[in-house]
């Protein structure tokens, strides 16, 4: 175990210490979580909470600031996903990377949770190959995750796709409440099985039923605002990347599409959240357009793929 994941180094008790693993099994974890949440999920004193997470935020350098170049050659050596697709790869700067929340938002159909099987696979795969080695975990709030497409799609790199399967995780959420509460409490199915790419399908869907109109926006805004805080820190965590989908919405005075009148949904709590922020649409036959609109880095830019039978694609289907 390295320093950084020994809990015995933190000067608290050894009660206090079996609770707080319980919950954050990585120092990591513990110091990236807010000393609230530590207290409401650890059921500990708040004074025990602060002085756990100073102490984790001490032993993972986290108290002193980090000069711009250390965090150019950190960022440059974040390892991606491979989408499959050489020219959504490219806008994107590589992949889908760890260490940020990616969204990608779009009408039915345009390929949302096709590229979520798909990164489900690539994960697998060894960096050589575009993946990192690990497992995926899926949420799945709309019943539509396929086994059998992703087994169709993982043919292109085995003849065992239960291989694959094996090590996809799929957690069903039932409501907003649900959803919330499996990303709570998933540090340890993460740390246990080498999870690298957590998947939100669709993160809109529980929320905009659940919370319809104007009256119920502000608790709609607070639940998002702490999922989407969970969600993050869970990036940071693990060195993982995290995937969402998104609807969208038809707005005539659109500000985050120019001429465009379509814009992600879940408004301005959730939308700050996603680093990348990716809209697809579709064009002639399995043809889709991805364009990135929102990101720190990545400039806008628009690539083709397609959606094949045997997954995404640069190129059409053979037989199309
Ligand atoms: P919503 O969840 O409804 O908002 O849509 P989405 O963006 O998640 O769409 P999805 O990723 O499910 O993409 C659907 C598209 O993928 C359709 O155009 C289908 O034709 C195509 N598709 C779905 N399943 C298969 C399949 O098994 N083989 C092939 N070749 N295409 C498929
Ligand atoms: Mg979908």
């Amino acid at each position: 175990m390295s320093k950084k994941d020994d809990f015995s180094s933190l000067n608290i008790s050894k009660e206090t210490t079996a609770r707080l693993q319980e919950q954050y099994p990585t120092i990591m974890a513990l110091a990236t979580t807010p000393p609230e949440e530590v207290v409401r999920r650890c059921e500990i004193s708040s004074t025990s909470a602060a002085r756990a997470v100073n102490q984790a935020r001490k032993l993972i350098g986290m108290a002193e600031p980090i000069t711009a170049a250390e965090l150019f050659e950190r960022k440059l050596a974040k390892p991606r996903i491979t989408t499959s697709s050489q020219q959504l790869d490219e806008i994107l700067g590589g992949g889908i990377t760890v260490g940020a929340i990616t969204e990608f938002s779009g009408a039915f159909a345009t390929g949302k949770t096709q590229l979520a099987f798909q990164l489900c696979i690539n994960v697998q795969q060894p960096q050589e190959m575009g993946g990192l080695d690990g497992k995926a975990l899926f949420i799945d709030t709309e019943n539509t995750f396929a086994p059998s497409r992703v087994a169709e799609m993982s043919y292109s790199f085995t003849d065992d796709p239960k291989a694959f399967l094996q090590n996809i995780y799929v957690s069903r959420a039932y409501n907003a409440d649900h959803q919330i509460q499996i990303v709570e409490k998933a540090d340890k199915i993460i740390q246990k099985n080498n999870v690298r790419l957590v998947i939100v399908d669709s993160m809109a869907s529980h929320f905009r039923a659940e919370f319809p109109g104007k009256d119920n926006l502000p608790r709609r805004q607070q639940m998002l605002m702490a999922h989407a805080e969970t969600l993050q820190r869970l990036t940071e965590s693990y060195e993982l990347a995290v995937y969402t989908t998104n609807q969208i919405l038809s707005n005539p005075d659109s500000i985050f599409t120019g001429t465009s009148s379509l814009e992600p949904a879940l408004g301005f709590a959730w939308g700050h959240r996603p680093t990348h922020r990716i809209l697809l649409r579709k064009s002639r036959g399995t043809t889709r357009i991805a364009r990135i609109f929102d990101s720190p880095e990545l400039a806008e830019r628009e690539a083709v793929f397609h959606i094949t039978p045997q997954g995404i694609r640069d190129g059409p289907p053979l037989d199309y």
